[in-house]
């Protein structure tokens, strides 16, 4: 057969977001619990980073239970039955297995199976980085339908003595299907990495580390130290925050400014920013650096939901619509950044 004989997918003008679901688990963690844990306060904290209250996951409600209620809260805004999707992509940094994939699971779950399923491991930026795959998917025609889950347990992987993170994680899921649209419904991403700075958020060990002590092929010093390696045996995040911080407040507004300049808008055509909620100083400073206008609706989840990693771009959305109705159809810019240290940023038509 000639070369030329060859067909390619037929290419798709335009994608837009269809729609949004999102779960919150009903555990609410205040101040004052976190407290307990570790030497700080509810003012501190408050002052600090925003943060009132976050969410956590009870023993027996996994990533795919949360992804799944999402996940079908969007479909149904969306309009579109789970065997039309073309692609289940989930981010998640905290599903407790390396295989197989919690999209796999959920896709079966859903009854969208036989659709292609895999996880993107891009942490606080993941949901940005599934948003890019699933607008390529439906633009270069390889999927009609693409539903895109930010999903994370993070309460599974801290240590709640530990200061320099686990006071600001929370659990939770949300979700979007993305597929045809009739005019253009999401702006070109603009997503990369640095992984020099890889140890600024990480975990405190790795598995094999934990296979090593639990075989007993780490030995330590003395009794103490076998005792506290002992006791804190499963891998934990831990970060430096300033560092994080800077970088955030320095480096993601110019990620943010180049994702309006690709799509060819300026910060007074927006109506709304759904920034990570890492922490409300770091939006506030993004705010001020974008020089937003007034009129400009900023997400500010974080006040009770805390920093909920992939989770926390499309919970911010699915709140925003829920309280703003009227934002419905209009232009939103995202950015997601984290671990890797990664980021990715688009401006979206909200659905
Ligand atoms: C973690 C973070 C809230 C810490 O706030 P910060 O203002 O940078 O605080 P620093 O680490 O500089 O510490 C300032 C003081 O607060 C204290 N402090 C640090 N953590 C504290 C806590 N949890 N509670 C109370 N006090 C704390 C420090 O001991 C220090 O005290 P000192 O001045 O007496 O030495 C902040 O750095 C942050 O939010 N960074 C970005 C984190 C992030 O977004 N991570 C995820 C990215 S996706």
């Amino acid at each position: 057969m000639s070369i030329t004989a060859l067909k390619q997918a037929p290419l798709r003008e335009h994608t837009r977001i269809l729609g949004v679901g999102a779960y919150r688990p009903e555990v609410i963690v205040t101040n004052d619990d976190v407290c307990q844990w570790i030497d700080s306060s509810d003012e501190w904290i408050r002052q600090r980073t925003g943060i009132v209250t976050r969410h956590r996951a009870p023993r027996d409600v996994s990533v795919i239970d949360m992804a799944e209620a999402a996940s079908r809260e969007a479909l149904d805004a969306a309009g579109i039955e789970a065997s039309q999707l073309g692609a289940v992509l989930v981010s998640t940094v905290t599903h407790p297995y390396a295989t197989p994939s919690a999209a796999a699971q959920l896709t079966d779950r859903l009854g969208a199976t036989p659709a292609p399923a895999y996880d993107i491991s891009a942490a606080c930026a993941g949901y940005c980085y599934g948003i890019a795959q699933g607008d390529a998917l439906v633009h270069a025609g390889t999927a009609e339908y693409v539903l895109v889950v930010g999903v994370e347990k993070l309460s599974d992987f801290i240590d709640n003595g530990e200061r320099t993170i686990s006071f600001l994680l929370g659990d939770g899921a949300g979700a979007v299907v993305i597929g045809p649209g009739d005019s253009a419904g999401i702006g070109p991403s603009v997503w990369g990495s640095d992984g020099s700075k890889h140890a600024a958020i990480r975990m405190n060990r790795s598995l094999i580390d934990v296979r090593d002590y639990a075989l007993g092929v780490v030995t330590t010093d003395t009794e103490d130290e076998a005792d506290i390696s002992r006791q804190s045996l499963w891998p934990t995040m831990v970060q430096d925050g300033p560092t994080v911080f800077r970088w955030a407040v320095w480096e993601m507004a110019k990620v943010a400014q180049s994702a309006l300049d690709a799509a060819g808008i300026t910060a007074d055509d927006l109506a709304a920013f759904l920034p990570h909620q890492a922490n409300i100083r770091i939006i506030d400073e993004m705010v001020k650096q974008l020089k937003l206008p007034d009129h400009v609706y900023v997400a500010r989840d974080i006040v009770d939901a805390g920093n909920t990693s992939a989770a926390s771009i499309p919970l911010a959305m699915h709140r925003t619509l829920k309280e703003q109705p009227s934002l419905s159809g209009k232009l939103a810019l995202q950015i997601g950044f984290g671990a890797g240290l990664v980021f990715g940023a688009q401006v979206v038509v909200l659905p």
